[in-house]
């Protein structure tokens, strides 16, 4: 017995909470390891749609306990407001939540450095402005605000006035924009107590305690590899680990605990934000990809970045994260497309490069294959058998690309909507 992670193979927006959802049948414990409400996880059961931001989506499980762990950046208010919207659709969240003591708070100030540092920035990152780079940053810079200090009236009022010191006047002096009091500032952190404080404790242990008793837990990432503050496209990147060494380290789990690493990739790209994206199409594919795939981001609402499938942009997150297996979403938004072209490689000033690298991605030019596409709905096939043999050749083609075995088939947003393919 141990975990599965769950992790996003791309840019983020890959399907991730319909899989963790589909995976959490088989698990006790679901686990978010990092980000904070950047991330937006979108899961359609009996036909509604639920969106969270911070609890992991293994909530609309009964029996499943959700915990927020160490690496996770927590706004306190935002996680008030979706255990509010959890009561209010029945939904026990409060028996069923734990959060870490040593995960960190965003307060206010963050979300207003976050604001104020994009707009002052020549090269926009398009960040989420949820405030998860400062809070982040404070944790480097050994001025955050963890869970668990909310205990110690004292200490955390000592801490908040330090933090703010320091946060009041880069607002003031640099950008010019409105201060904090410490007074509000511990308002929220009173509030926060008095809702949650009764769900922090310990969560390493309380992983390793559970793992101990033959639980099975699955670990869910938020983002994807190439948004990895040290893997990804940088800067154009979030301010966390969302790949392998992330789950481990936002959790205080260790490699032995891991049975399986499933990557999770879109069945086309897309990105939110700037940055290089190698196989975006600016076109009309791009467009009709955007349309027919809902591709608008559950955060912020903005148009996402459209374009092919990248094997070489995967191979490399195969790599950094060892995935065991791909878990395949949304294949019946490519239904309909004469041709489906499927990048298997990169070019440099019309050299083919043999090597991986980030620092030139936005210079190179995909290589494409292109592969015949099919025009059945797809979305009631419950079997690799069921898929038109285009569908079929499509996903054989990946695999052979990627080298890594396509374990799970999305072909539509509803839990039902997916197999097991072999
Ligand atoms: P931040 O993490 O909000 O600072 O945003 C940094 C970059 O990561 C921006 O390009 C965002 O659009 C992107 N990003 C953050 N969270 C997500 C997500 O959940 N899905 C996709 N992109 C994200």
């Amino acid at each position: 017995m141990g975990c599965t992670v769950i992790i996003g193979s791309q840019w983020g927006d890959e399907g991730k909470a319909k899989m963790v959802d589909y995976f959490t049948r088989d698990t006790d414990i679901v686990v978010r390891y990092q980000g904070g409400a950047n991330a937006g996880h979108t899961v359609v059961a009996g036909g509604k749609k639920y969106i969270f931001h911070l609890i992991p989506s293994g909530i609309l499980h009964k029996d499943k306990i959700c915990v927020i762990g160490n690496g996770v950046v927590l706004d306190p208010l935002q996680f008030i407001e979706e255990m509010e919207l959890l009561d209010k659709q029945g939904i026990d969240s409060e028996n069923r939540i734990i959060i870490s003591d040593c995960l960190h708070l965003i307060l206010p100030y963050h979300l207003a450095v976050d604001s104020a540092l994009e707009e002052i920035r020549t090269k926009k990152i398009g960040t989420t402005v949820r405030g998860i780079g400062p809070s982040y940053s404070d944790k480097c810079l050994r001025i955050g605000i963890r869970a668990g200090d909310i205990f110690e009236e004292d200490v955390i009022k000592a801490r908040v006035a330090g933090a703010l010191a320091m946060k009041n006047r880069l607002l003031k002096d640099v950008f010019g924009k409105p201060e904090f009091t410490i007074d509000e500032i511990m308002a929220i952190i009173h509030k926060f107590k008095e809702k949650a404080g009764k769900l922090i404790r310990n969560t390493q242990n309380y992983l390793h305690q559970a793992i101990s008793e033959g639980k099975r837990i699955l670990l869910e990432g938020a983002q994807g590899y190439a948004l990895d503050i040290d893997h990804g496209t940088y800067p154009y990147v979030t301010s966390s680990n969302p790949t392998i060494g992330g789950a481990l380290l936002g959790t205080g789990l260790n490699v032995s605990n891991i049975d399986e690493v499933i990557g999770i990739s879109k069945a086309y790209l897309t990105r939110v934000g700037e940055g290089p994206f190698p196989t975006e199409d600016g076109g009309s594919d791009g467009d009709r990809l955007r349309v027919n795939g809902g591709e608008f981001g559950s955060t912020t609402g903005r148009p996402r970045r459209c374009g092919w499938f990248d094997t070489e942009l995967i191979r490399q997150s195969c790599k950094i994260n060892g995935f065991t297996g791909i878990a395949l979403t949304k294949l019946d938004v490519l239904g309909g497309f004469k041709k489906i072209k499927v990048a298997v490689g990169y070019e440099l000033k019309g050299k083919r490069l043999d090597m991986f690298q980030t620092y030139n991605l936005h210079r190179v030019e995909p290589v494409y294959e292109e592969l015949d596409g099919w025009d059945e709905n797809i979305s009631k096939c419950k079997s690799a058998d069921d898929l038109p043999s285009n569908a079929k050749d499509y996903l054989r083609f990946i695999e052979q690309c990627i080298g890594v075995k396509i374990k799970v088939v999305s072909v539509g947003p509803d839990r039902e909507n997916t197999f097991i393919y072999e």
